[in-house]
């Protein structure tokens, strides 16, 4: 198995056929710096390219998510530097929108401990998130008297309810892990001790499955959303070509021919054509 690579902010685990990319600040209860938007961008784009890997989980050390932007080292250092705010802003808003939404591999959020600000992006942008049933969200910047900004308010209303975005960024008021499942923010909500072994689950599914159908099937449930009827039936019909096209394994006329020449799978119980 190849090495993973090793980075000053940002750790990576392997777990069989799914890899950990672990925001590593713990002791600054892994706030965003400049430096680690770098490390994380290097990351992503190695864990996008690397062939062992099938299934990304995004996670932070020391059992918390991520407390936002690192408001020293992201904000104030470069107050007066707007070359340095410019490039920092891109690197952050590059691995936690970006690279992450665009991922070719499906990718979850694991997420235990903290998660403000700035770090719901990231959660929003993966395909799927589980949380700790103690989780703490907040969507703090009104608190500091700031809009969440970093296209924050944005990502927000990609995934929560109207009424509870507008909720939770007016009024800075925290939600638990269990909430955040309750109105569909996350997946689901685990005690905190299953957390992992209910990520690796819903990754070894993800493992098994065809991996060009996987990241056709994101990436169009994706890109719809933004499209009217008749656009997306264009667009599906030729993304329905187009995998056609480039999967080396056929792997459609492979489960059509298992189950109505040989009869031997069901994909409707939950079985996988190989
Ligand atoms: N930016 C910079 N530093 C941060 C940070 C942030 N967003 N969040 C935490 N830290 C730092 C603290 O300053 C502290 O550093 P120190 O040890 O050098 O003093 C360290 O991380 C640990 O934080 P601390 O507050 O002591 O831990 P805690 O467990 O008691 O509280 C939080 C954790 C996350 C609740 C609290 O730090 C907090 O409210 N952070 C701000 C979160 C936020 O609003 N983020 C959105 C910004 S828009």
């Amino acid at each position: 198995m190849a090495e993973v690579p090793t980075y000053e902010n940002v750790k990576i685990e392997r777990d069989g056929a799914t890899t950990f990319v672990i925001l590593n600040r713990p002791e600054k209860r892994n706030a965003m710096s400049p430096a680690l938007h770098v490390d994380m961008c290097n990351a992503l784009d190695w864990v996008s390219e690397d062939d062992e890997t099938k299934v990304v989980v995004v996670t932070g050390a020391g059992g918390h998510f991520c407390a936002g932007q690192d408001l020293k080292l992201f904000f104030r250092a470069n107050e007066n530097d707007p070359k340095a705010q410019r490039k920092t802003g891109d690197d952050s808003q590059a691995w936690r929108w970006n690279k992450l939404s665009r991922c070719p591999k499906p990718t979850i959020a694991m997420v235990h401990g903290y998660c403000f600000g700035g770090g719901f992006t990231p959660v929003i942008a993966c395909d799927f998130a589980i949380a700790a049933d103690d989780a703490t969200f907040g969507l703090s910047e009104v608190n500091w008297g700031i809009i969440p900004g970093g296209l924050v308010a944005w990502c927000v209303t990609q995934i929560m309810n109207y009424r509870d975005a507008l909720y939770y960024c007016c009024t800075g008021e925290r939600f638990s892990g269990k909430e955040a499942a309750a109105m569909k923010f996350v997946n689901k909500s685990v005690p905190v001790a299953e957390l992992k072994n209910a990520v690796l689950e819903l990754a070894r599914n993800l493992e098994r499955k065809n991996p060009l159908t996987v990241r056709y099937t994101k990436e169009a449930v994706r890109s719809v959303r933004g499209m009217d009827q008749a656009q997306a039936y264009d667009y599906l019909d030729a993304k329905i070509l187009a995998l056609k096209q480039v999967d080396p394994d056929k792997g459609g006329d492979k489960a059509m021919k298992q189950f109505l020449d040989e009869k031997s799978f069901k994909p409707g119980l939950g079985e996988y054509a190989r």
